[in-house]
């Protein structure tokens, strides 16, 4: 996914949108770029790499733009270089287009404007977007573009007999939008608006601020927390312009629409880093809190109580599909509900889980988990699930998330907003919202559970209590520079050992595997020679025996085992032992993933990487 932001209004434009780009750029940083016009012209500045990159060739020039749009990249279309960076123009340069999505016909839309004689620079769709757009505008007429350019050079302004009215400019970006397919949020400059930025929207998040003299426009709302906190979440299929003092949103058919802004009430502080030196630090930190508050907002929203009791009785069938992290936490969920309800759960990443013709009908209910609520995979299982009615439940961490707005019900984390393309905090409110969609249904069942949600608070309040950094920082110096790592659990540790896994590998850069303990001498044990880095999670009193078994097994090929556990008696048969609290087995996950989670980022950090935007990540992934 990409990060747009536009701004009009009467101050200096670029450090706003620099500012707002920052902000932004967590969800890509292969490039970025500021189009604005200045005296007329339309001014295009563009750099590889982060931001920073950008904001140094900036900061030597004092540009007096009050109107600007801004762009941070994640490849799709196209590597990341000059030239594939946004904002992309059309040829007489008369229009500046940036982009967040993926123009699913581009290569129609191209082809067809190559044959009316349009050529391209770049690989990106969204160059398609702006040539399309711009095409457009001029009624398929380039003689009245090139004479609007010229015009418009040779006097620095606009005659008004030359100029193009908005009405004009909507009708046309309409009638664009109508022959795009895919997912956007575009924000547009045109030559001769000095205070006006167009948009459009579509499946992509788009939201526009109030500001007190201003109004500005951004992929998500923690970008502009440092301006407003007056927020209208743009729907589907909506339109516009934005000028200092005004905001103009048209719906499908070009009606007005009453714009209702909502007062958000995120900190800016909690977008900002504080004391810490990474989001990553921060938000792990910030896991405790992130359970305890998901769990007291479910409860003062009575998000349980708003899914009708009935989709759980009879033969319901129940499915959870995912991406990444939160697949992993719903591999937790699984375990949970078939240990404990004794119901079957089908899970399957979301990615395989919508080609797989999954076995959906009206009594099942489907789990779709999604920190970002715009994981595209995810969104497109939510729009599989609702087709063959079944009975749709999101837990996201978003509010107004294209995820929400399909599915039937809605379990919210509160975990605020999280900067650190790892997933850490989420993971663990997703945890907390997944305990307590099992109690509802074991309630509504009449099922006894070996845990309650106090238990669960209590599990995180005692763990963070808890200071791991000397013996993980030890730990992590001893490991950072091998080049592969082994994560060995049985039941629930074994699948904290795939999260596990997946958090060391996206920050480190280090191959990482998961397996079941009981797995190794199938296969992979053969992998393990002499000084190998096993790490081995232990938190189940009634598996104490077979890990040992494996410990054992493991440490005549002379490999090096890191237990992370509770039962200390464990210590002498290892390499090193990382104690965590004793808790209930059902919420070990709540005491064991912290230092696993310490371990990933101070590796990270050791290895000199930027934990918080590692290489060809991204926040979310809004392509498929
Ligand atoms: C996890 O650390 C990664 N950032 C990634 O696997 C992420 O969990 C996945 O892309 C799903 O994102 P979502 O929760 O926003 O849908």
């Amino acid at each position: 996914m990409c990060g747009i932001v536009g701004y009009s209004g009467y101050l200096l434009a670029v450090p706003r949108i620099l500012n707002c780009l920052s902000a932004l750029e967590y969800r890509g940083y292969d490039s970025s770029g500021i189009a604005y016009l200045n005296g007329g012209k339309l001014e295009v500045a563009k750099r590889v790499g982060k931001l920073e990159n950008l904001a140094n060739h900036l900061k030597t020039k004092t540009i007096p733009a009050s109107c600007a749009i801004g762009h941070t990249r994640w490849a799709t279309h196209g590597e990341p270089s000059i030239e594939n960076a946004h904002p992309h123009t059309d040829e007489n340069n008369v229009i500046a287009l940036v982009h967040n999505g993926i123009l699913e016909n581009y290569t129609d839309i191209k082809k067809s404007l190559e044959g009316k004689g349009v050529t391209f620079y770049s690989e990106t769709d969204t160059e398609v977007f702006a040539k399309f757009f711009s095409w457009n505008l001029f009624d398929e007429n380039p003689e009245l573009k090139e004479y609007y350019a010229k015009y418009y050079a040779m006097h620095n302004t606009v005659h008004n007999t030359f100029k193009i009215s908005k009405k004009r400019i909507i009708k046309a970006l309409k009638h664009t939008i109508s022959m795009c397919e895919g997912a956007f949020a575009i924000a547009i400059l045109i030559k001769g608006y000095e205070d006006t930025v167009f948009f459009a929207k579509r499946k992509s998040p788009l939201i526009l601020g109030k500001c007190d003299e201003s109004f500005m426009l951004a992929s998500d709302i923690p970008a502009l927390l440092g301006y407003t906190n007056k927020f209208y979440t743009i729907d589907d299929d909506e339109l516009g312009f934005i000028e200092p003092d005004k905001a103009s949103v048209f719906d499908v058919n070009l009606k007005p629409k009453k714009l209702k802004f909502h007062n958000v009430s995120i900190a800016p502080e909690q977008v900002m880093l504080g004391e810490y030196h990474h989001f990553m630090e921060k938000e792990i930190e910030e896991g405790a809190g992130s359970v305890l508050s998901t769990i007291s907002r479910i409860e003062k929203i009575r998000a349980l109580e708003k899914i009708p009791a009935q989709i759980f009785s009879g033969d319901f069938n129940l499915h959870i599909s995912a991406c990444g992290t939160a697949l992993n936490a719903g591999l937790i969920a699984k375990y949970i509900i078939e240990n404990q309800l004794r119901i079957p759960v089908d899970i399957d990443y979301a990615s395989e889980f919508r080609y797989k013709k999954p076995l959906l009908n009206n009594k099942s209910v489907c789990l779709f988990i999604s920190q970002s609520g715009e994981t595209a995979d995810t969104i497109s299982c939510a729009e599989l699930a609702k087709s063959a009615g079944a009975t749709s439940i999101a837990i996201t961490n978003v509010a107004a998330t294209r995820l929400e707005s399909i599915t039937d019900y809605l379990i919210p984390t509160s975990a605020g907003p999280e900067i650190a393309v790892a997933s850490t905090k989420a993971y663990l409110a997703q945890l907390a919202a997944l305990y307590d969609f099992v109690t509802y249904v074991a309630k509504n069942k009449g099922i006894p559970l070996e845990f309650s949600m106090d238990s669960v608070k209590n599990s995180v309040i005692k763990n963070n209590g808890v200071d791991y950094s000397v013996q993980i920082r030890e730990v992590a110096g001893l490991i950072k520079d091998y080049e592969s790592i082994y994560f060995i659990g049985r039941g629930i540790d074994y699948f904290l050992a795939v999260e596990s896994a997946l958090k060391l590998k996206e920050v480190s850069y280090i191959h990482c595997e998961a397996l079941p303990a009981g797995e190794l001498k199938h296969g992979s044990l053969a992998l393990i020679k002499q000084d190998s880095i096993v790490i081995a999670l232990l938190t189940q009193s009634a598996l104490i025996e077979k890990m040992l078994n494996n410990i054992h097994e493991i440490n005549s090929r002379g490999a090096k085992i890191i237990l992370f556990s509770p039962f200390t008696e464990l210590k002498p048969f290892v390499f090193k032992f990382i104690e965590v609290p004793k808790v209930n087995d059902s919420l070990a996950p709540f005491s064991v993933i912290k230092p696993l989670q310490i371990l990933a980022y101070k590796i990270a950090v050791s290895k000199n990487l930027d934990p918080d935007k590692p290489r060809n990540l991204a926040k979310s992934v809004t392509v498929e």
